[in-house]
């Protein structure tokens, strides 16, 4: 038999195999035990034809191997044909949800100001939350029913208040610093309540502080986020933490302060709490209040993003529907 015509028979047969099926029919048939080589080798009488057929045997059986791992490095799909001219995958761009931009937005008017940004944790001590604040054990606000209580002094934080209370502690007057994030309230949700919502905190303490200066910059606050037409009053109010305390009304944005359904006819807004810091609260973070006065106020920035944008349920801003946080 002819070795040599016998094997590049086999090689070309071997290069063309298209898959794994046809090139084990093609080792049957060249490497079989019944194919012409194997027979052919089992006759052979001399040396020199073993040697040729051996050679031929060796060459075969290397095709075999090449082809067998060039077929397995190009998966299936590589070989099917495409469509180039489809369109390719889109990769949707995120953004970020209206809370957080608001609360950015919050903190670049404060940055402005000259004010430092504090993030402090949403579970705290009674003590920061409550007591360094000068609120009586009997206040409400302290009770169960009201706040979510993790241990007899740990509480999630019902408000960023004892934000107040760290930056005090922690360094010496003057301070001029908002505080921003998520604070908890034992709240059924309703459309205007929700038990997990979001407060920005401002306190200032210096030389001379005064209601004028919690005026001027609240008025500013509010004409940076609502338009500069913006006016605010103060009425007044109370809470432990501040003496004198009062709540401020913005004018409404939508009427202008002539009377509609987003101001109740009334042409004002309430926004939130505010007043001189009580100098209690001076004596429990170890300042003199002879020496420093300060304000403070805080307010919720759900209600803000619900006011500015005009949807009539905060629970909105928590249900994560893409056709609703799509729009900001
Ligand atoms: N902490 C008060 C609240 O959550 C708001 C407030 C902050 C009032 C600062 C006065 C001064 O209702």
């Amino acid at each position: 038999m002819d070795a040599t015509a016998l094997e590049s028979e086999a090689q070309t047969a071997i290069a063309a195999a298209r898959d794994a099926g046809c090139l084990e029919e093609l080792r049957v048939r060249y490497l079989g035990r019944k194919s012409p080589l194997k027979l052919a080798l089992r006759e052979v009488r001399d040396r020199e034809t073993g040697m040729a057929l051996n050679a031929a045997r060796a060459a075969i059986e290397d095709a075999f191997s090449k082809r067998e791992a060039a077929l397995a490095a190009s998966a299936p799909e590589h070989l099917e044909p495409f469509d180039v001219t489809l369109p390719g995958e889109r990769v949707e761009r995120g953004r970020l949800h209206l809370i957080t931009q608001i609360r950015r937005e919050i903190e670049d008017v404060f940055l402005g100001l000259g004010y430092a940004v504090f993030d402090g944790p949403e579970v705290d001590t009674v003590f920061n939350n409550f007591t360094a604040l000068n609120t009586p054990e009997a206040h409400p606000s302290r009770d169960p029913q009201d706040t979510f209580y993790v241990d007899g002094e740990t509480v999630l934080r019902p408000h960023t208040s004892p934000g107040q209370i760290r930056t005090m502690l922690a360094q010496e007057p003057p301070v001029y610093v908002v505080s921003l994030g998520r604070v908890y309230r034992r709240d059924t949700p309703t459309p205007r309540h929700t038990p997990t919502f979001h407060q920005v905190e401002c306190l200032a303490v210096d030389k001379g502080i005064s209601l004028a200066d919690l005026r001027g910059t609240v008025e500013h606050f509010f004409r940076a986020l609502f338009g500069q037409e913006r006016e605010i009053r103060m009425r007044t109010s109370y809470f432990p933490f501040t003496e004198p305390s009062v709540e401020f009304d913005v004018t409404c944005f939508l009427c202008g302060g002539e009377g509609c359904n987003v101001c109740k006819r009334s042409g004002w807004i309430e926004m939130g709490g505010a007043g001189v810091v009580d100098p209690a609260v001076f004596e429990a973070v170890g300042y003199d209040p002879e020496e420093w006065s300060g304000f403070a106020f805080g307010l919720g920035i759900e209600r803000i993003a619900m006011l500015r944008h005009g949807f009539p349920d905060l629970r909105l801003l928590w249900e994560n529907d893409l056709r609703f946080a799509r729009q900001f």
